[in-house]
């Protein structure tokens, strides 16, 4: 197997020195059950520049009744409904276990209120083992029932609470179920944020075969893999068309020509997420198969957003 370190350049991205421009989509990598499985020959070879956490959120959840998943024709669906340890079982049982891996950390984290995302964004900022901060936010807010990430509005004041909490670059993760994508990024650029990042999954439901009833325990689910790679791919384009912040771009990429048509359409870093179940080293080979597709010198890096001493001043 090539390394992607010796193929693919380095990569800066909001000041994070990452060895290739290819990382994991968060909840598609489970870290520590992979070290559990493979031992050292994970840290001695983890197949993404940089490790994107499960999402955290403040309380621990068990996540969807079953059944979770649904195979497509190219693809998956899923309402895994992010169980988690909750904050403070992540910040005792899965950070130190985390911060043992080779490339830096990005904590995905979600909230159901303002005031609980920045509950997790004061928690993590504190910590040197984080070295950014993802926001997921495809959830409704308790308080006003929009989902977060669906109304421009919403992730405005949403940003604008938590950028003063933390100097760590804040990424935040889009969701495709918007009417206006390009709109809520712009909103959540004005506001201060280091990054976008997209697609989360398509909203999307099966019926089971004999009843009729719908299959997933939570009714609905989230399509990803290469069923959603034509959309992932005009959204990223219209989104890094609307920002000057860097796009981290995913969304059925399982093959590095993949990545490097993400690239294309303004993508400076790719994410790879459904095609890890199938294939573990994924990232490790769509980082050398984007090495190949001949990107070129990579850009120089983008302005990450406003810093805090820029806001403070
Ligand atoms: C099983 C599964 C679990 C996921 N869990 C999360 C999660 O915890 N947080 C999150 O922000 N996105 C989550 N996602 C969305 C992925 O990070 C990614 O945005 C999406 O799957 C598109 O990429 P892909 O087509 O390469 O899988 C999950 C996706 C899958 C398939």
């Amino acid at each position: 197997m090539t390394s992607p370190a010796a193929s693919s350049s380095p990569v800066d991205f909001c000041g994070i020195e990452l060895a290739h421009p290819v990382i994991n989509a968060s909840g598609t990598f489970d870290a520590i059950a992979a070290r559990r499985a493979f031992g050292d020959a994970l840290i001695e070879r983890f197949p993404f520049a940089a490790f994107v956490s499960k999402t955290v959120t403040v309380a621990p959840r068990e996540g969807n009744p079953p059944p979770r998943l649904w195979e497509l024709p190219a693809g998956l669906m899923n309402s895994i409904g992010l169980p988690n340890k909750g904050l403070e079982g992540y910040l005792t049982h899965d950070l130190p276990e985390l911060a043992r891996l080779p490339v830096p950390l990005i904590v995905n984290v979600m909230g159901f209120s303002r005031d609980e995302v920045a509950r997790l964004v004061s928690a993590f900022a504190e910590r040197d083992e984080v070295a950014a901060l993802e926001l997921n936010v495809s959830c409704p807010n308790v308080e006003t029932g929009l989902v977060m990430g669906a109304d421009p509005g919403e992730v405005a004041r949403l940003v604008s609470a938590v950028r003063p909490l933390t100097d760590k670059p804040l990424i935040v993760k889009l969701t495709p179920n918007a009417s206006d994508v390009p709109a809520v990024a712009s909103a959540a650029e004005r506001e201060g944020a280091s990054a976008v990042s997209l697609i989360n999954t398509i909203r999307g439901m099966a019926v089971h075969p004999r009843t009729g009833e719908p299959w997933l325990g939570g009714t609905t689910g989230g399509v990803s893999g290469p069923a959603v790679r034509a959309i992932a791919l005009a959204q990223v384009r219209s989104v890094a068309d609307a920002v000057d912040i860097p796009v981290i771009g995913m969304g059925g990429v399982t093959h590095g020509r993949h990545a490097h048509d993400l690239i294309g359409a303004g993508a400076a870093l790719v994410a790879v997420g459904t095609e890890s179940f199938r294939d573990p080293s994924a990232g490790t080979r769509i980082a050398s198969e984007l090495a190949l597709a001949g990107t070129g010198p990579h850009p120089p890096p983008h302005h990450c957003g406003r810093g805090l001493a820029e806001l403070r001043g």
